[in-house]
């Protein structure tokens, strides 16, 4: 698009990096033309979820076109397991990235929550429909059910959640086959909802956090990936590339702070060291969790009561520092139009992770008053806030192509979103049934989808803002549930104060 143009050659990259950062930094007169209303998208983000929902709906559903599904899963291992999230536009329950958006969603309740006003209500909610879920999953002592549906059975239909008749297989890990990265994200969530649960609903906070406990324990006890358990089911779709060894340290980081035993605290400074070895620090998502891991820590060196945490806060700064624009060697890449940018696929996972953690640190570091070192230049806590807030901001509309990437919030939004529910007739409209085959000429036609999954925000544009909004396209176009799950955190801070 018309950003391409900044005509400046190689031979002046400190000036094209200091044009780069004015170019962000300066409060952008959106390109829409249009200031954002944070409380809009707050609510349509926290909606979202509700559209991913398996299992019987309640009667206080508001996302009314989706109906009760998989009303059998876990029936072929003699358990319940019916329940917990669709992750993204298919109907498999995956349940590493369903801890780590409940993980999220808790954390931007415990940080945030105070901000939601009348949307807190909706989003303890939402966490709830996931703990419920992860409470029968971890049930019995020595497992957990990590995964309903098989993923290819799934992925070789185009099929409603209502009408599935694909191979809801069973998935879990044991002491014979264990997986610490899985069951160690469990931990994290449910300890992180205990939290978010303490003063609302104290008995159900304690079976969380107990229940935290025993996870965690197994997680540690009987180590491993569980992309070696079950490598067949599991990859490449959510696949532990990096390793288990991150969710060890994350699970304990949440149980200290939900628990506040000294145990947990000994064993993070015990394994600190191993746990962290030859990673890169800079990543966060379902898959990797040390930036998150610094950041969380680091709130209690900045109040000043962990001295023994000090490390962290060193790699806190240095994450932040890689996502600072203009720096010499930046880590992290962005757009032209100045959109966080990581190969891979899915990137707004990225941007509203990142962002998180970026506008979490700056709240921390504003109470303890203090700012961050970054070689010649530091970063204060407004300028981490900006650049949090500049990335909502591009999602929401200021962008190159004056187009919101979430469904449902502004003039123009993503019409062909890859997702089974929203692409295809709903059951109101449509009650016969849908086969497998017959899904098809949904995926296929270039009209939009008939049912908006309001505040679903899709994976995004490439590295040159530009998007095809196209079904096929699932990286640009299929939305997930921990892409929202952060950005509840941010939205909920920016209606707040701005
Ligand atoms: C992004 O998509 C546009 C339109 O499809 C295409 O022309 C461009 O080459 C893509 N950019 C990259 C870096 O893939």
């Amino acid at each position: 698009m018309a950003r391409n143009g900044l005509v400046l050659e190689g031979n002046v990259p400190l000036l094209r990096a200091f044009l780069f950062l004015l170019l962000l930094l300066l409060p952008q007169p959106s390109i829409s033309g249009y200031r954002q209303d944070y409380h809009d998208a707050l609510h349509k983000c926290i909606l979202f979820f509700e559209g991913q929902r398996s299992g019987r709906l309640p009667p206080d559903q508001r996302l009314r076109w989706r109906r009760n599904s998989a009303l059998h899963d876990g029936a072929s291992a003699g358990v319940d397991l019916t329940g917990g999230y669709y992750d993204a536009g298919d109907n498999i329950k995956f349940g590493f990235p369903m801890a780590f958006t409940t993980t999220l969603l808790s954390w931007s309740i415990i940080d945030f929550g105070r901000n939601m006003g009348p949307e807190l209500g909706n989003t303890v909610k939402a966490v709830k429909w996931a703990t419920d879920y992860l409470l029968k999953a971890t049930a019995k002592p020595g497992v957990i059910y990590v995964q309903v549906g098989d993923a290819y059975s799934d992925h070789n239909c185009w099929e409603r959640p209502e009408d599935m008749d694909t191979l809801r297989t069973v998935y879990k890990i044991d002491r014979a086959h264990p997986g610490s990265d899985v069951a160690g994200e469990t931990a994290a969530a449910l300890a992180a909802a205990s939290i978010v649960f303490r003063s609302r609903d104290p008995a159900y906070s304690r079976l969380l956090l107990n229940r935290a406990v025993r996870v965690f324990e197994f997680a540690d006890r009987y180590r491993g990936a569980y992309s070696n358990s079950l490598h067949s089911a599991v990859c490449p779709f959510y696949c532990d590339v990096n390793g288990y060894q991150d969710e060890l340290l994350w699970g304990a980081a949440w149980l200290h702070k939900a628990s506040r035993r000294r145990a947990y605290r000994e064993y993070i400074v015990r394994n600190e060291v191993v746990l962290r070895a030859g990673d890169t620090i800079n990543e966060f998502g379902w898959d990797n969790k040390h930036a998150g891991i610094n950041v969380l820590i680091s709130k209690e060196v900045l109040m000043g009561r962990a001295d023994y945490f000090e490390s962290f806060k060193q790699n806190a700064d240095g994450f932040i520092c890689s996502l600072l624009p203009g720096i010499s060697h930046p880590q992290v890449q962005y757009s032209p139009g100045g959109l966080i940018f990581k190969a891979g696929g899915s990137n707004m996972q990225h941007v509203t992770s990142l962002s998180f953690l970026l506008l979490a640190y700056s709240n921390y570091l504003r109470h303890a008053n203090k700012i961050v070192p970054c070689g010649e230049t530091s970063a204060s806590p407004a300028l981490l806030r900006q650049l949090a807030k500049r990335q909502v901001d591009y999602i929401l509309g200021d962008n190159p192509l004056g187009m919101s990437y979430m469904v449902g919030y502004g003039a123009r939004y993503p019409q062909r979103i890859h997702h089974r529910a929203s692409s295809l007739p709903s059951v109101q409209t449509h009650p016969a049934r849908i086969g497998c085959k017959a899904g098809s000429r949904y995926f296929l036609s270039p009209n939009p989808n008939p049912n908006l999954l309001v505040g679903a925000v899709v994976g995004g544009p490439n590295s040159s803002d530009a998007f095809p909004d196209s079904r096929p396209y699932f990286q640009e176009s299929e939305p997930t549930t921990y892409i929202n799950a952060p950005l509840v955190g941010l939205l909920a801070y920016f209606s707040a104060h701005s």
